[in-house]
């Protein structure tokens, strides 16, 4: 039976190579670019080819509680073949200057974090048992993999919340808030894990680190030449290490992630990009396991995304 999957920020970059991948791996899928630019996501549905159901867009603007409300009660009324897989890929790094959300939180943990949290915890009720809920995190969550970003410095989800204010340059702050937000995906994939097997829902959630992948828009805020670099010499990167991919390469493992049934049941693992073809089942950061800080983040998420008892289906 046909299913409907949705990808946030699949108008470019990993969500658009997962988007492309998605339409041989399960042509009859109804693909669902959750997006926050219409004219964005219409084109980029409408450059998808393929048989099947014509690839839609739905406006989802990640920086809005209220936009991402909108977009499930949206989505209950499109009428669409029960949901098979939510991948939570949008994502973003704000270094620029410092910038608030619509709600008024910090936006990368806003867009990288509360929102999508917020967003598979309304979604729940739509995914078909057997479904899937795939988080895009990044290797930059872990201190151990060396990554260039500074490491998370974890305090609490409220001060994550606020925009950082201990005397680091805001550059610096934003490379660090964007790796916390990627350690709150991993926290929120462990802990949707514990609370999906208590309440017994047949629902299996995972985490994914594509690699760096030169050429994306994620480095939109860097300094022109670091951007020359990223979208020209860093392209060649993926011939010459391991830990780089291409947005292609990566979308082909996202795809899989979301719907290959080899997955079914494996709730809570953490999956890495590595090499020309290798997905491998890794570890994530010792931090990561760290149940009760899980539990933490999950109840202050909850109350930051003022979430209803009837939202918070998994419980506050
Ligand atoms: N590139 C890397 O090296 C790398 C490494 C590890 C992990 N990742 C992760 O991979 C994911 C995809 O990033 P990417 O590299 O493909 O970057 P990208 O090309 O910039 O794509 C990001 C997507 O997120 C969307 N987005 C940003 N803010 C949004 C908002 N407020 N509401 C809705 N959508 C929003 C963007 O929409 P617009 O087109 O409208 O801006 C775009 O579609 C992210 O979660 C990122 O953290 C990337």
């Amino acid at each position: 039976m046909p299913g409907t999957i949705i990808i946030t920020g699949g108008n470019q970059g990993l969500g658009f190579g997962a988007a492309k991948a998605l339409r041989r791996l399960d042509p009859k899928a109804q693909l669902v670019l959750a997006c926050r630019d219409e004219t964005r996501g219409r084109e980029a549905a409408a450059r998808l080819r393929g048989k099947g159901p014509a690839p839609i867009s739905l406006p989802l603007d990640l920086a809005s509680l209220a936009s991402v409300r909108a977009f499930a009660a949206g989505f209950a009324d499109q009428k669409l073949p029960p949901l098979r897989a939510l991948v939570c890929n949008a994502g973003l790094q704000v270094i620029a200057k410092p910038e608030l959300s619509r709600d008024g939180f910090e936006l990368t943990f806003a867009v990288n974090h509360l929102a999508h949290f917020l967003l598979a915890n309304l979604m729940l009720p739509h995914i078909e048992p057997g479904g899937r809920i795939v988080f895009v995190s990044s290797g930059t969550h872990d201190p151990a993999r060396k990554t260039p970003l500074p490491a998370p410095r974890w305090t609490t989800a409220e001060a994550l919340a606020q925009i950082a204010d201990d005397g680091e340059s805001f550059g610096k702050a934003g490379r660090r808030a964007y790796a916390m937000s990627k350690l709150c995906n991993v926290f929120c994939v462990h802990e949707f894990a514990r609370r999906l097997e208590a309440h017994k829902l047949p629902v299996t959630v995972l985490a994914f680190d594509p690699g760096l992948m030169p050429g994306s828009g994620l480095a939109r805020q860097y300094a022109l030449p670091a951007r020359l670099l990223w979208n020209s010499v860093f392209l060649l990167l993926p011939y010459f290490t391991s830990a780089a991919s291409s947005m292609d390469r990566s979308g082909r493992h996202l795809a899989k992630l979301a719907v290959d049934p080899a997955w079914n049941g494996v709730s809570g693992r953490y999956f890495e990009a590595r090499g020309k073809n290798k997905l491998i089942d890794a570890p994530s950061s010792d931090l990561s396991y760290d149940a009760e800080k899980a539990r933490e983040l999950w109840r202050a998420s909850v109350a930051l995304a003022g979430m209803t008892p009837d939202e918070a289906v998994l419980g506050t």
